[in-house]
This record gives C-alpha cells, structure tokens and sequence, in this order.
C-alpha cells in the first residue's frame, strides 16, 4: 500500500465515528477498523460511504491490513468496551505492531488493567496510553476533554494530535494534558466519572426536592434550573438537565413523568468506590450516588416497604415567602454538595497519586476537566483558580462559609421532614459535619474495640489497656 494514513481508529461505535470524524476535520488522513459481526456488517461501509465528503477514510475489517496502512510510528486510537473485548483485540494486534508504534484505548478501562497494559506492551517498544475520554458523543465530535497517561515516551509522538481534537479555553489551551505514567489517566478519568455520579445525583435530588418539597410544577423547576445556569451554579449537567426537562410527550406533558424511576451504571462508580475504601480515602458523596443508583434498581423491596408504610405527615406547606427562601438556601446548598463531592474526588487522587509515584498535579487535572468534560461547571473554574494558592482543606474552608453550611442543614432537615431520600446532600453535610467536629465518638468505639478485643486504645496523652473484669476476650 502506498499512502499510508495518519492514524487508525479501532471500532466504529458511536464514539468511534465522532473520533474518526474530529480527526479528520484537523486534516488528518483516517483508517478505520470494524469487526465483521452479525449485527455490525454494515457499520464500516455505511460510515466510510456516508462521510467520504467530510475526510479521507479508509475502512478495513483486517486487522492486519488495518495496521499495514497506517504510517510508521503508527497512532492507533482504540475506541472499545472495556473489558474481554479490548483484551482479545490488544492481543490481536500486538503482532503486527513494531517498536514506535502507539497504541491508545480512549474507553473507560480499569486503571489497574491499563497499568498492566502500558508494562506489557513496554517490553515489546509498544507505547500504551490509557486516555479517559470525556464528553459524550458531542464531544468526541467536537472537542472532548482528553486525561493521556501511561508510557511517557509515546506522549511526543501523539501530542499534538490528541490536543488538536480536544475541546479548548478562550485563550487556546487544550483540555488535554499529560497526566502521568501507568494507569493514571484512566484512574483520574474514573474519579472524573465518580464526580459526575455525585453531581448528577445532587441535581436530582434537588428536582425531587423542589416537586416534593416546595411542590413546584415541571414547569417551574425548570425556570429555576434555568436561573441558576446563568450564575455561579452554571454548569454543563445544569444545562442539560434544562434541555431534558423541557422535553415533552407528544400530548404535551413533560417526557420526565413518563420515565421510568431506575437508573443502571456501566461500573466505574462502583470502581472508585471500591477504591477510595482500599486506599482509607472518603469519597461519601459518590458512594452515595452509587448507593442511590442500586436503590433505584431495588423494585421489589421498593414496591413492598411502600405498600406497607404508613402516611407520616410532611413539611411542606411552606409559604410563598418561605418558598422563595427556601429556593435561595438551596443553592447554597447545592453549591456545597458540589464543592465537597469534587473535593473528595481529588483528596483521592491526591492520595493514590502519591501511592503510585505518580505525581499527578491538581491543578493540571482542573485545567483539563474545565472544558469538554461532563463535569465542566463554573465551580470547578474557581476552585482551580483558588487551588494555585490554596490546599484542598482551606478551599472547602473558605468556599462551605457559615451561611452555606446553615443552608445546608436547613435544606437536609426540610428534606427529611418531608421524606426525600437524600443520599448526596446528607452524605455531603455529614462529611463537613465530621471534620469541621471538635471531637468525635470514635473514642467510644475505641474503647469497645479494647473491651471485646483486646485492640488497645489511644488516650489524649498515653497508650492505655482496660483491666476490670467482665472483659471479653473473643
Ligand atoms: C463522559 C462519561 C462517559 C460514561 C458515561 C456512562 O465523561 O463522557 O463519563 O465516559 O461512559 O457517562 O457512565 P455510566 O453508564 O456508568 O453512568
């Protein structure tokens, strides 16, 4: 084959095609791979034909000669289910590749299974990149926001690359910086992920809030939703949930009524979960989101326990003036849940960071999830703006001041008087509650972990053991 192309695109899925798409329209020349499978066999003949006005592509179900027609270092951006399906396909391809060559995986793949990936392929002279990928279809067409990290060497090769097809900031920086070696692009695109979770999570709990509470109509919830993307609550999900609420059924009603009340996950909130608990990091809020999702999903139990509850009375005859004020502390609170959903999520990163040698830079990460990712929000510009001066600790300080937080606890107790599962807020408001604690009953947990186990227990100022009896040894 004589001219070979740029870069290859490795499955043609919806996020697949943008990619190919966006790289393209940076003049880029595009060979792209789909698997020949029952239900996909038009896939690559639909997309090279429908877009062959919008860039140079060429479709191949080979692998072989799909890498054969990429130009030497080959870039080869893989666009697949994390998981078995990615694995057989690494080691597909592995063979035909040379020293040079790199092998990108923009999926939501396990840190862990990057990590192993980048180390792998190292021994061969196969550069690995695990690239978190943010931004939905949308941005994958017009600019995601991109977290590269495994085999620094590699990242010259395709730097200019990934940053030309990354979403960017007025004054022209990428959302697409290095991250760091081994798995880390993918762990900090899977804290990005937890993020999103708590976020959405809160946004929902404040729509329910709203109906249930300050029983508002459809209607009204949205223009308040509308309100606050205009201000320091402005923010890519805030201005999404506008769009969706103000979708409606072909009779006019709102489409939300008609929607089914169970939400699924692809996993990665249940992966930093997991991980926050292995490495003693609190990530309460997200956890929380991941508990709310499972909640949802319980239709039996849910459908049981509601038939048999008995009508407890509410409090929700607020007045117009109460309304209004109720409204005002809800931002507040609103703006602390995200504030401290986001501050967990780095205190994470921070601490598996320094755990790895990864050295990952805060600020860096702010830069980059700013603009294309889901999570983009006017709160996370200025806690980056802050966080150049300040720690994690002294940002939740100065931003949860004391009228937010009694905002909070007037908005969590409302909610709680009138029954709304809150998971996010409350999570979000015992975490605060916890550290801004002069002291805590740990002490007494202290002290009957030494009473049934002989653990020991700290005193202010010594080390102490308890002698009377009664104690049990088991
Ligand atoms: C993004 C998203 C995306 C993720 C979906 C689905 O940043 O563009 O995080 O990568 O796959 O949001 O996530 P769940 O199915 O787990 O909700």
């Amino acid at each position: 084959m004589q001219n070979k192309n740029d870069i290859g695109v490795l499955g043609l899925g919806a996020m697949g095609q943008n990619l190919a798409l966006n790289f393209a329209s940076k003049g880029l020349t595009v060979s792209v791979y789909n698997r020949l499978e029952a239900n996909e066999e038009r896939v690559l003949a639909d997309f090279v034909s429908k877009y062959k006005n919008q860039g140079h592509f060429i479709g191949f179900t080979d692998l072989e000669t799909f890498i054969d027609s990429i130009s030497e270092p080959r870039k080869i951006f893989m666009m697949l289910k994390a998981g078995q399906a990615l694995e057989e396909v690494i080691n597909k391809i592995s063979p035909f590749l040379k020293e040079g060559d790199v092998l990108i995986d923009g999926g939501n793949s396990h840190y862990i299974d990057t990590d192993r990936r980048v180390k792998k392929l190292r021994k061969h002279g196969v550069g690995f990149i695990g690239c978190g990928l943010s931004g939905g279809t949308f941005g994958a067409l017009n600019g995601p926001c991109l977290m590269p990290g495994g085999d620094k060497k590699s990242w010259s090769n395709v730097k200019d690359i990934l940053q030309s097809i990354a979403a960017k900031d007025e004054e022209g920086n990428f959302s697409c910086e290095w991250i760091g070696p081994g798995g880390s692009g993918h762990f900090v695109k899977m804290v990005h992920n937890g993020i999103e979770y708590s976020l959405m999570q809160i946004i929902a709990e404040t729509y329910d809030f709203l109906i249930k509470a300050v029983l508002m109509s459809n209607q009204e919830v949205l223009s308040v939703f509308r309100q606050w993307n205009e201000g320091e609550l402005s923010s890519y999900l805030v201005g999404i949930t506008c769009e969706v609420l103000s979708l409606e059924e072909g009779d006019g009603r709102p489409l939300i009524e008609n929607v089914l009340d169970i939400v699924k996950q692809k996993g990665t909130g249940k992966d930093i979960a997991i991980c926050a608990l292995e490495h003693g990091v609190v990530v309460s809020t997200i956890t929380e989101a991941v508990n709310a999702r499972y909640i949802s999903g319980m239709e039996k139990s849910r459908a049981n326990i509601n038939r048999s509850k008995k009508a407890i009375n509410k409090n929700n005859n607020l007045s117009k003036g109460n309304k209004e004020i109720t409204i005002l502390s809800l931002v507040d609170s609103l703006y602390c849940a995200n504030v401290i959903s986001i501050i967990q999520g780095l205190k994470l990163i921070q601490k598996v960071s320094k755990a790895n040698s990864w050295d990952i830079d805060i600020s860096k990460i702010l830069n980059v999830w700013a603009h294309g990712s889901i999570i983009q929000s006017k709160i996370l510009q200025d806690m980056n703006n802050q966080f150049k001066r300040n720690s994690l600790d002294e940002i939740l300080i100065e931003k949860i001041n004391q009228s937010r937080i009694e905002n909070l606890i007037l908005i969590v107790s409302l909610a709680t008087q009138n029954q709304i599962p809150f998971h996010v807020y409350s999570a979000a408001l015992s975490y605060y509650q916890a550290l801004s604690s002069s002291n805590l009953p740990a002490n007494l947990i202290q002290l009957q972990r030494e009473y049934f186990g002989s653990h020991g227990f700290e005193k202010k100022t010594s080390i102490g053991k308890l002698s009377h009896i009664g104690r049990s040894d088991t």
